[in-house]
């Protein structure tokens, strides 16, 4: 396929915007404050209507809060919205109080309290933060922003270190967001409230600048409820650095698409060879072309382009690893069959009366029973088995892991991840070492999914 088709046919009607970028600055104190709040914005360009959303400091998404690796952050959160909420640092390997897991490492902040966070980030990378409390309800309505850890030696220039939050939205008519089918049990049983519409830092088709002969970091950010986005790097010349907040040892070219599923972080980097008009396209069905990035010529000569250090993971030791398996089951489609060799037709029939449709090895949902207890610095292999007719993207509180095979086979490049998709009837096997203690979920991050029974927990002593 040909780019230029693209340019010609997209954009046109919605006018392009211009990339917004907001970073939150300290306040004296040292503290970053962050509010929830009611708020509005236009998800469909200027001509949509206004969305009445939940924001974090009234804009979509969420401030940046740009910190540097190994900085304590303290971040005074209010909550102004009608119901309880609680704030988590996706993919940040935190001290477990600091989760923001309500019910589990917190008590839900209630509207008109505040709590604070404080917190140190040891690993540079993209991450991201979001509502965890009703998350399936919260975040699809606007509560998610970008955290940026940066390296502790400058790698790229600020202005050619962008990060773009890509986010699914499921629009009316109008363009405004539709609310009527939040929590329905057809999405939830089925691949999650799925949208119809995108934007990148909450605008529609914006335009992003780039500079002819630079290096640039793009971070991808999906923070959609359960949109997959598959994305070619390789099309817009880009060439893939970090997944997940970590960095490879050294650029990877990528042969067609590369999933970025909800709540995964994709780095890019990209040095534009001509001030030519780029598409950014998704490739989910036919591609389709959702920004442009906008290349002017260079103003100031270009810094050489050096990797950024990998962050330091504890590798996890295979031989002596205990392993852990975790079977998926459930949702429509005949997902129930695999788990009617454990329950009987009553005992479904009631879990999906419960608004229950997914389950952990038989189990839907959480109770006071872990997964699994670890000691501290124990080497554990998950042996996760799709048996349903649906992707998930499973993600690990407080720890990054490998992701070794899949279906048998040993992958590639065992790359470090907070978040695995894994497919209908495919097996994935990560490894991770528990070195840090607390109680932390596991769960589907394509939000109905967790809500309705794909969340569970494990234990580090
Ligand atoms: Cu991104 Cu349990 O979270
Ligand atoms: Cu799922």
């Amino acid at each position: 396929m040909n780019r230029r088709t693209f340019l010609k046919t997209t954009a046109a009607g919605i006018g392009a915007a211009l990339l917004p970028t907001f970073s939150l600055a300290r306040s004296a104190d040292g503290f970053f404050e962050l509010t929830a709040e009611k708020g509005q914005a236009r998800l469909y360009g200027k001509d949509g209507g206004l969305s009445d959303l939940w924001l974090y400091n009234g804009r979509l998404p969420g401030p940046e809060i740009r910190v540097k690796r190994g900085e304590r952050v303290k971040v005074r959160f209010l909550n102004k919205l009608d119901e309880a909420t609680s704030v988590h640092w996706h993919g940040i390997r935190i001290d477990n109080a600091m989760d923001g897991v309500a019910g589990l490492t917190q008590p839900a902040v209630k509207p008109g309290e505040s709590f604070d966070y404080d917190f140190v980030v040891p690993d540079a990378g993209t991450y991201w933060y979001h509502a965890h409390t009703m998350s399936w309800n919260q975040v699809p309505r606007g509560l998610a922003g970008p955290l940026i850890v940066e390296e502790n030696e400058p790698v790229f220039d600020p202005a050619s270190d962008i990060t773009l939050m890509l986010n699914d939205w499921r629009l009316n008519e109008d363009g405004t967001l539709e609310t009527a089918s939040f929590g329905a049990r057809h999405d939830f049983s089925h691949a999650g409230r799925l949208g119809n519409w995108l934007t990148i830092n909450g605008a529609s088709m914006p335009d992003i600048s780039l500079q002819q002969d630079r290096w640039h970091r793009i971070r991808l950010i999906n923070s959609s409820a359960s949109r997959v986005l598959d994305i070619a790097p390789s099309r817009f010349g880009a060439k893939v650095i970090a997944l997940d907040g970590q960095s490879f040892d050294e650029a990877r070219d990528i042969v067609g698409t590369l999933q970025l599923s909800p709540a995964q972080r994709m780095d890019l980097v990209m040095r534009p060879e001509t001030a030519e008009d780029i598409a950014f396209e998704t490739m989910t069905g036919q591609p389709f072309q959702f920004a442009t990035f906008k290349v002017s010529e260079a103003s100031a000569p270009d810094l050489p382009f050096t990797m950024p250090a990998a962050n330091t993971l504890p590798e996890p030791d295979l031989a002596a690893a205990r392993k852990v398996p975790l079977n998926m089951a459930g949702g429509a489609m005949m997902g129930m069959r695999a788990l009617m060799e454990e329950k009987s037709e009553d005992e479904i029939r009631q879990m999906m009366d419960n608004g229950m449709f997914w389950a952990f090895n038989g189990k839907p949902g959480m109770d006071d029973t872990p997964l699994f207890s670890a000691k501290n610095g124990e080497s554990i292999v998950i042996e996760s088995r799709n048996d349903t007719s649906f992707a998930h993207a499973m993600h690990l509180h407080g720890h990054h892991f490998r992701v070794l095979e899949r279906n048998g086979k040993k992958l590639e490049h065992p790359d470090w991840r907070d978040t695995f998709t894994t497919q209908p009837r495919e097996t994935v096997k990560i490894a991770f070492v528990t070195d840090n203690p607390g109680k932390w979920l596991i769960h589907c991050h394509m939000l109905g999914h967790a809500a309705s029974g794909m969340m569970t927990w494990f234990e580090v002593a």
